[in-house]
């Protein structure tokens, strides 16, 4: 099974898209998760990331397309992927759809998580990760364990004016491709991303079953 995950940053895709990858046996292709490791360990690739994205700006596509063919090259994603920040713009699903097609393979769903501006500045304000376990939380809707509390942090990009600015980008960039989709033969699921999480889960999990 191959899945989109599409929505605007803090949206819960990395969140549903973690739990689905666990349920469906298949792995999730999260290109921000590639890009801050890399950053993280201070290679090639993260130095050049690392600019675009303390901006709340678009990694240029080529760097994307080559971290997505080497993940999907992974034996692991052999019976399928869930795309999670991917694609983001026009050239890339139209890249993605190349990809897929020259491996023999088809994308099998597209959901999307709909979640109002103002919930996702809250969201994003709230957001700690666990270095060591890479899990995501919130302070009020998810939180940490005890033994990981102390050592949770914040992203850099999730400062409010630049999240403000992902929004944007999301928009202008991003947004156009839910009518890019819904004018292909695959399958569009528009599901209310403010549901809690365990609910959401269920109701994406019985879409994909129809
Ligand atoms: P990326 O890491 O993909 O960030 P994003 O799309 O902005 O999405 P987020 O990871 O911020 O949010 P999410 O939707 O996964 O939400 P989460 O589950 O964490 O990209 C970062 C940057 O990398 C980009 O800006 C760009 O520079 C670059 N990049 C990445 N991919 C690229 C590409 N393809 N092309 C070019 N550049 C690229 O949830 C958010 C918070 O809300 C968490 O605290 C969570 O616990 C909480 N939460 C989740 N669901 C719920 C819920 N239902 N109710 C209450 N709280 C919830």
């Amino acid at each position: 099974m191959h899945l989109i995950l599409l929505g605007a940053p803090g949206a819960g895709k990395g969140t549903q898209g973690s739990q689905l990858a666990e349920t469906l046996g298949i792995p999730k292709i999260a290109t921000g998760d590639i890009l801050r490791t890399a950053v993280r360990e201070g290679t090639d690739l993260g130095r050049k990331a690392q600019e675009y994205m303390d901006a709340g700006e678009l990694v240029p596509d080529e760097v994307i397309l080559g971290l997505v063919r080497e993940a999907l090259a992974n034996e692991e994603a052999r019976r399928g992927a869930i795309f999670d920040g991917f694609p983001r713009n026009v050239s890339q699903a139209e890249s993605l759809g190349k990809i897929l097609e020259e491996g023999g393979r088809a994308l099998d769903a597209v959901i999307v998580l709909d979640v109002p501006d103002e919930v996702i500045v809250e969201r994003m304000s709230g957001r700690r990760t666990d270095p060591v376990s890479g899990e995501v939380y919130h302070i009020k809707f998810n939180p940490p364990p005890p033994e990981a509390a102390d050592r949770v942090v914040q992203r850099p990009d999730d400062r409010e004016e630049t999240v403000r600015h992902r929004l944007e980008v999301y928009t202008e960039q991003t947004a156009p491709l839910i009518a890019y989709y819904e004018e292909r033969p695959v399958p569009v699921e528009r599901v209310e991303g403010t549901r809690p999480i365990a609910e959401l889960q269920e109701e994406i999990l019985s879409r994909l079953r129809r």
